[in-house]
């Protein structure tokens, strides 16, 4: 059944009754009241603006509360946000206040990149909502909420116009927070120059399309203040905690030699007009617009991202289990594919790795044989020279054998003639004039 057929059809079948009695449910709206302040309320204030811009003090003076007075580093090398929360009780009413402080903002000399970290910290915290949403057991009933419901921008009160780091950074983040712009500091310019200043903002803001919150005017019991009040954006603020004597009461305001800045005065600023519009008339409002316009439109963003439809091609509702079931072939295909891919490559790998293979065996291979063929020749030499050498040996022996026989023959020889010998000497030395025997020497 197409969505116009089923609304036709319930309209047919819804009908006004009139009741006979009292039945209760008028209290409807008493029972939710006191829910919700059973349960408590989570409020999340993101404050942008140059370092020593007066961001701890408007808190502190808005809140009435000393939240914390350190002063931020002014040697960041890059923007960083600092969420700090605090649990705060009014008449019963809790309230878990975060105060982001974006920190280091237009302290560095490149300030191209100045709006990214404010704007990734926005997105982290609709991610997380939206991750608790799609959780199977979701808790979003004790899930503390940390969406930024507004971004207090702060602009120095130059009297000028806007820098292009504001413009910049407004231009960012104005589809993902509502942004109320104030002029911080505002006791430092004159009354004609704010007057002129805040012209030029809201011009510069509207001609670059700088979308800032207004004040919903259609609530019948708060449209006409909300209309008088988006006229006077920028708020133009002063903020203190320093208690002044002014008659005899006791003010916050900031004393100069000259006179006394009295924060809540209206003459003097606009602090509390801010008060009034942020805190008093419009806290509700700005936490539903961040759930129903910035959330959704994230939302919508990322799940378009991650391929879900509200319809097909053809116009025709989409539901989710089909979306699944498409993401899912999708996704399965995908799979098979890289699949296929990793073996392909796995193979071809293994192919080229035997391959490789192949040929150092080869090479070895070859290697091995002309080692073989060295050694072998190397052992034909060797053998050779043993050859050589047994031939020597042998005709070394055989002249060895000869000397041998000869010796032993010159032997023989010499012990058959020792008679001869000693007739020989006797006829020698009995001829006197055959020889002298000289100086003692021994003749054989
Ligand atoms: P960081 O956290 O260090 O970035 O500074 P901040 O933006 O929180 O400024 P902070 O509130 O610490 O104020 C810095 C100085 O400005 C202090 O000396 C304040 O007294 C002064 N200051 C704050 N608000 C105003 C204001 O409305 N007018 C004037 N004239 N001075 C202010
Ligand atoms: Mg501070």
């Amino acid at each position: 059944m197409a969505a116009t057929d089923l609304e036709r059809f319930c309209n047919e079948e819804k009908r006004n009754l009139s009741l006979g009695g009292h039945v209760g449910f008028d209290s409807l709206p008493d029972q939710l009241v006191s829910k919700s302040v059973t349960q408590g309320f989570s409020f999340n204030i993101l404050c942008v603006g140059e370092t020593g811009i007066g961001k701890s003090t408007l808190m502190n003076t808005l809140f009435n509360t000393t939240f914390e007075t350190e002063e931020a580093s002014h040697y960041e090398n890059a923007v960083r946000l600092r969420p700090r929360t605090y649990d705060l009780l009014e008449s019963n009413v809790h309230l878990k206040l975060t105060i982001v402080d974006a920190v280091g903002f237009g302290d560095q000399i490149n300030k191209d990149e100045s709006y990214r970290p404010v704007v990734d910290y926005i997105d982290t915290q609709f991610e997380n909502y939206l991750q608790e949403e799609l959780k199977i057991r979701r808790s979003l009933f004790n899930y503390h909420d940390t969406r930024i419901h507004v971004c207090l921008y702060f602009i120095t009160p130059t009297g000028h116009s806007l820098k292009s780091l504001d413009l910049v950074t407004m231009k960012k983040l104005d589809s993902k927070v509502n942004i109320i712009p104030i002029i911080a500091k505002a006791d430092t310019i004159s009354k004609s120059e704010l007057h002129k200043f805040k012209i030029k903002i809201m011009s510069e803001l509207v001609s670059n399309g700088v979308q800032i919150y207004q004040f919903p005017t259609d609530d019948e019991a708060v449209a006409e203040i909300n209309s008088v009040m988006n006229a006077h954006l920028p708020f133009a603020v002063v903020g203190s905690t320093e208690e002044v004597k002014v008659g005899n009461k006791l003010v916050r305001a900031r004393q100069y030699p000259w006179g006394v800045v009295q924060v809540e005065n209206e003459s003097h600023c606009d602090f509390v007009k801010l008060r009034e519009m942020l805190i008093r008339v419009n806290m509700e409002d700005l936490r539903e617009q961040t759930h129903t316009r910035h959330y959704e439109l994230y939302r919508r963003c990322k799940l378009e991202e991650m391929g879900f439809k509200d319809t097909d091609p053809d116009s025709q509702p989409f539901s989710l289990q089909e979306t699944y079931e498409t993401k899912r072939k999708e996704f399965l295909g995908e799979l098979q594919k890289k699949e296929e891919e990793m073996r392909q490559m796995f193979v071809n790998k293994v192919k080229e790795t035997e391959s490789e293979l192949k040929e150092k065996e080869r090479e070895l291979h070859e290697k091995f044989e002309h080692l073989k063929r060295i050694h072998q020749e190397e052992k034909r030499k060797v053998e050779e020279k043993r050859r050589e050498l047994e031939e020597e040996m042998n005709a070394f022996n055989r002249r060895k054998l000869a000397v041998e026989t000869l010796q032993s023959q010159s032997l023989q020889a010499t012990s058959q003639q020792p008679l001869k010998k000693d007739k020989d000497k006797k006829n020698f030395f009995s001829l006197p004039s055959a020889c002298s025997i000289t100086s003692g020497r021994h003749v054989n």
